[in-house]
Order: C-alpha cells, then sequence, then structure tokens
C-alpha cells in the first residue's frame, strides 16, 4: 500500500470548514486506499507566540477532532508531533542542505513575517520542519489544501537532493489538492482564504460552533451584486465560495445547484445552506465532546499512535544518519 501522511496545527480551538474541505476529507478517504499517518504538528505551532497550556489544550481538540470528523485509529497512525523525537532530528539536517534563499522564497513566510512584530528563526525554517514530517516516513502522497503547494515543492525537491548527494533514501512525495475545494475562501471577505489566523469570526466556520452561530454566518456570508446563483469565482466570489460548500457537503454538482436555484433569490439558497451547514458540524462537535469526556482513551490513542509513528521515524533517521557519516543515535 502506498503511504499518506498529513499534518495539522493546533492553533485554534476548533479545526474550520476551510481545513475540512480542503484537506481532512480527503485524509479520511486515503484511509481505505493508504498506509495512513496522520499528525498533530504542534511544534509547528510555536513558530510564532504561543501559551503552552492552551497548545496543550488545542493538542488534545485537535486530536479529538480528527478522529470525530472519522480519522479510524484502527486504520491509521494518529499522533502528536513533539512526541517523536525524529522530527526535529532530520529538520536540523535537511536545513543545512536548504539554500537561505530558497527558504526567503516561501510565500507563507513573506506574509507571516509582514504582519507579525516579532519574527523567530521558527517560523523561516517551518517549512523545512514539514518536510521532514513527510521524509520521515516516506510518504507518497501528501493530502492539503492548495497553500501548502509551495511547501510540497520544497519537499519534493529537498528529498531529490538529498537522495542525489546520498543515495536513495526519501521518496519524493506528491501532493493531493482536491481541486474544487484546494481553498475555501473566508464568508466574509471572500477574496481572501478562511483562514484560522487571519479571518475574522465572522468569516470563518468552525466545525465546533455551535448550530445557531453557525446558520448566522451563513446567512449573514457576504453576496455579490445582482441576484443569480451562479458560479463565477472571478466577478462573483462569494456566491461561487457558497455553492462549493453546498456542492461538496452535499455531492450535488454546481450545475445542479445552479438549475435547482435559478428561480431563487440569495435568501434561500442560504437559508438552505446554513441547514446543510449546520447539520453537517453538529455530530461532528458531539463526537469532539465524547472523546474530549474519556482524555485516558485518547491519550492512549496517542501514545499507541506515537510509539508506531517513532519505529518508522527511527528506522529512516537511522539511514540518514549513516549516509551522513554521523554515529547511529542510541
Ligand atoms: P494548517 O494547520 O494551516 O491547515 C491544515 C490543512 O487545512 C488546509 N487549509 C485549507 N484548505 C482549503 N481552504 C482553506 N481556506 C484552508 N485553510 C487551511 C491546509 O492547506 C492544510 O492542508 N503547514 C501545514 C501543517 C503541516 C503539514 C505537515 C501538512 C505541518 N507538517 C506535513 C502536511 C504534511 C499547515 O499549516 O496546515
Amino acid at each position: 500500500r502506498p503511504r499518506v501522511l498529513s499534518g495539522i496545527q493546533p492553533t485554534a480551538d476548533s479545526f474550520h470548514l476551510g481545513n475540512y474541505l480542503g484537506a481532512l476529507r480527503n485524509w479520511v478517504a486515503m484511509q481505505d486506499t493508504h498506509d495512513a499517518f496522520y499528525c498533530v504538528v504542534d511544534l509547528h505551532a510555536i513558530t510564532v507566540d504561543h501559551d503552552p497550556k492552551l497548545l496543550r489544550k488545542r493538542s488534545r481538540i485537535a486530536a479529538a477532532q480528527l478522529l470525530a470528523v472519522g480519522i479510524d485509529p484502527a486504520r491509521s497512525t494518529l499522533f502528536v508531533q513533539s512526541q517523536v523525537p525524529e522530527h526535529p532530528m532530520l529538520s536540523w539536517i535537511l536545513e543545512c542542505h536548504t539554500g537561505f534563499g530558497e527558504a526567503g522564497r516561501m510565500t507563507q513566510f513573506k506574509d507571516k513575517s509582514a504582519k507579525n512584530e516579532r519574527v523567530s528563526v521558527g517560523l523561516f525554517t517551518y517549512p523545512i520542519l514539514q518536510a521532514a514530517d513527510i521524509l520521515l516516513y516516506r510518504a507518497d502522497a501528501v493530502p492539503v489544501g492548495e497553500d501548502q503547494r509551495q511547501h510540497l515543492e520544497l519537499s519534493r525537491d529537498l528529498a531529490q537532493r538529498f537522495n542525489t548527494k546520498y543515495g536513495n533514501v526519501f521518496t519524493v512525495p506528491e501532493a493531493h489538492i482536491i481541486k474544487a475545494t484546494g481553498t475555501i475562501q473566508d464568508l466574509t471577505e471572500p477574496a481572501r482564504k478562511m483562514s484560522k489566523s487571519n479571518s475574522q469570526p465572522a468569516g470563518i466556520i468552525d466545525l465546533l460552533d455551535d448550530p445557531n452561530r453557525i446558520r448566522k454566518k451563513i446567512k449573514s456570508a457576504v453576496t455579490d451584486t445582482g441576484r443569480e446563483i451562479v458560479f463565477d469565482p472571478e466577478n462573483k466570489p462569494g456566491v461561487s465560495n457558497l455553492l462549493t460548500i453546498y456542492s461538496s457537503l452535499t455531492e450535488t454538482s454546481i450545475e445542479e445547484l445552479q438549475n435547482r436555484y435559478a428561480d431563487s433569490g440569495y435568501g434561500d439558497f442560504k437559508k438552505d445552506l446554513a441547514e446543510i451547514v449546520a447539520d453537517f458540524c453538529a455530530p461532528i462537535a458531539q463526537r469532539t465532546k465524547s472523546y474530549l469526556d474519556d482524555t485516558a482513551e485518547l491519550d492512549k490513542i496517542l501514545l499507541a499512535g506515537a510509539e508506531k509513528a517513532h519505529s518508522v521515524a527511527a528506522h529512516t533517521l537511522a539511514r540518514v544518519y549513516r549516509k551522513m557519516g554521523f554515529r547511529e543515535p542510541v
């Protein structure tokens, strides 16, 4: 079986609909076809200011939510990145094979560093740690949203560079990006992507939001001038984004939705979508809560995941160490 690895940051109290439709939906689907490794990337979460208590809490909530959306610990290895020490160990080695200019071209770094007052070196090397996450497991496929495409290119370049210089160790990973939902836009500013760190609360649907809040947010989503419900991302980004969400949650084609709502205004369309999104999120919130009610069981799942991840990662790292001329880690 080919292998899949992906990661998500525990930087908010809830994942949002963009995370789900852009990435997590594929994580769940790929459990059937791949040997799956999924990771809560808490080491990445400290690249910007963080609160240790909050991070501990959010890592748990993140893991509970992954279970709640359908990650099955019987079929997937679910773990928290900081429990597997090989990630920063490989990251260091990869950093020594990354050009300074190459890292400086990462657009996510440029965006984030322009916004933050205090920019850490860790924020700069963030994509290299991400490459380590992927390469340690020799993953074939990495399901992510569109915003991770450039980071995946870097991971591929680093894998190839290392293999060329030292002999074949790494698999060159491929990004799996869902074309239709690779970028879900902000509900209030549809020209921007829905984002944990940038969006206002009204622009984001959190999976753990309560149903009334969700309905309200959908109903107050920015729509565009005119009244037709047509898919036209360029001229009607707001309506098009809502159509994308509607279509992917109900597995109805955009075309069919355009026909169905040909004679309605935005009001009816949003009212229906509000119910669909609220109904989709409610059971996820429910299941998340019940996983969080039994933290002993949750921690057991994560420990078993970390042990399994560690054995794969240690094996890869030992090969890397030999190639580098290091003694084997003890
Ligand atoms: P993160 O935590 O920001 O986001 C998790 C996943 O959600 C996707 N995503 C979106 N997809 C569609 N529309 C949106 N508006 C949207 N917002 C977020 C992201 O593309 C991502 O797939 N660097 C990664 C975490 C990471 C990782 C890894 C991923 C660390 N190591 C190894 C894959 C493999 C990140 O910040 O994701």
